[in-house]
């Protein structure tokens, strides 16, 4: 019997979130990118339990180029968890990458977008995602991966 493919998720950050930990601390917290991927590869085996999925494998991807990240991002991936950065306020590029390559995905940010400059109020991004999930810092992404498995769930048979 063929085991089920494992459902490929790609945790993608954008612009300057390689400076996780460094970059401004009491907006964006004190842990590092690579502490983030960490935890969020150490509570798959836990969401795996909880939501009768077994066969998850995590990918994580980072870039500072939109064009890399772009491209990244059209590859035949499962579903995603975004974070662009600058770029989710910026990027019609973005969206319209979005809008084509119909990848399921939830966007995330580490800060409470609604409580800061009104630039950061705007996301090209977000009408193209399941969900938005932002301002619990890190957190942000462990309730994004939570709902894609959720999401998941549902759509077994
Ligand atoms: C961010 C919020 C953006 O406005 C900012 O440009 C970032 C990080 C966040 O995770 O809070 O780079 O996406």
């Amino acid at each position: 019997m063929s085991l089920p493919k494992p459902l490929q998720i790609l945790i993608a950050n954008g612009v300057n979130l390689d400076l996780l930990g460094r970059r401004e601390p009491e907006i964006y917290g004190k842990q590092s990118l690579a502490d983030l991927e960490q935890s969020l590869q150490n509570l798959t085996p836990a969401l795996s339990k909880v939501f009768g999925i077994n066969s998850v494998q995590l990918h994580f991807f980072q870039s500072n180029h939109e064009g890399v990240f772009l491209e990244e991002i059209s590859k035949p991936w499962d579903a995603a968890i975004i974070n662009a950065g600058a770029w989710t306020h910026t990027s019609l590029a973005l969206a319209d990458r979005l809008a084509a390559v119909s990848l399921p995905f939830v966007e995330v940010h580490l800060s409470n977008l609604s409580k800061r400059e009104e630039f950061r109020h705007k996301s090209f991004s977000a009408p193209h995602a399941l969900g938005v999930c932002y301002g619990f810092g890190m957190d942000s992404y462990t309730a994004a991966l939570t709902a894609l498995f959720a999401y998941f769930q549902k759509k077994q048979p």
